[in-house]
């Protein structure tokens, strides 16, 4: 489980000292969803789970006259994405829960998250709020991860740490795949409000490493950030060399040339608030 107090403790540390990690492992996905997202023109967006702002950011470079603001719950992220966007003056970030927050003035017209809203403790409670402080004529665009038979990497990377500590998490809890069920992120959303709801599956690249030595990369990506981070750093010195033999050999398997790519599944959902 990842939930708000694993952002705002060891999680979210690691996310805000590594976002470069994390914007390149999104590269194949992100612009797809920016597509999605600025279909329309945007008056206000709110980027829910914001992290280190790359979204925030490309839309207020997109968008110079609309007011964007990142929200997340971890203060370190946020102060990574303030020192990033300090140059753009539509672009601010607030640290705060994004199923309680609001802004008197701000009723956004566009509410996106990349792979942000999976680790609300109630999620329909969370959508409700969202679609409380959204514009009438408001979109919500999201993307989240399909579940783990399309994205094969995660469970294989679990099924390498040592026996007993690679199980495969509650789905249903807080966290990464919370959303991989389309009838149930369906059933969230239409619950907390939201009509016209949409589910798109998107196949992309995850690009775990790069560069000139792109298999070691990917093996440090996966010893900070993913499934089995939180496990190996708990691993002694004996029992940590002999999983990252198996993760190096697995990642040395799926590259190509100066990149590790995973094959990666996620949905990319919209919808938009019903009448109030
Ligand atoms: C997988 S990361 C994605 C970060 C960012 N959207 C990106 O694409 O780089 C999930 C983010 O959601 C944030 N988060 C989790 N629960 C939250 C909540 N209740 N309110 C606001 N942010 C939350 C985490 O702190 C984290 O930054």
């Amino acid at each position: 489980m990842t939930d708000k107090a694993a952002w705002q403790g060891r999680v979210g540390t690691t996310w805000a000292t590594h976002w470069a990690r994390t914007d390149r492992s999104f590269t194949g996905l992100t612009d797809r969803l920016l597509g999605r997202a600025s279909a329309r023109p945007i008056r206000q967006a709110l980027d829910i789970g914001c992290g280190a702002g790359e979204l925030s950011l490309a839309l207020g470079r997109g968008h110079s006259m609309a007011e964007i603001i990142g929200v997340d719950v971890s203060d370190e992220l946020i102060a990574v994405a303030k020192d990033r966007g300090s140059h753009l003056a539509n672009v601010s970030f607030a640290c705060g829960d994004a199923a309680e927050w609001s802004k008197p003035g701000f009723a956004p017209d566009l509410l996106v998250s990349r792979h942000g809203v999976m680790f609300f403790d109630d999620p329909v409670a969370s959508f409700e709020h969202l679609a409380s402080i959204a514009d009438h004529d408001a979109r919500l665009v999201f993307s989240c991860f399909r579940d783990s038979s399309e994205n094969a990497w995660s469970e294989r990377i679990l099924s390498l740490l040592p026996a007993g500590l690679g199980d495969i998490p509650d789905p249903y809890a807080p966290g990464p795949f919370a959303f991989a069920d389309p009838k149930r992120v369906e059933m969230i959303l239409s619950r907390a409000g939201w009509i016209d709801i949409s589910i798109e599956p998107v196949d992309y690249a995850f690009v775990a490493g790069a560069g000139d030595d792109a298999v070691e990369e990917a093996v440090k990506h996966f010893l900070l950030i993913g499934p089995a981070a939180s496990a190996a750093a708990e691993l002694d010195d004996e029992e940590k060399g002999r999983f990252v033999g198996r993760l190096r050999r697995f990642l040395a398997n799926s590259a190509d040339g100066s990149i590790v790519a995973l094959r990666a599944g996620a949905w990319i959902v919209s919808a938009r608030p019903g009448r109030r």
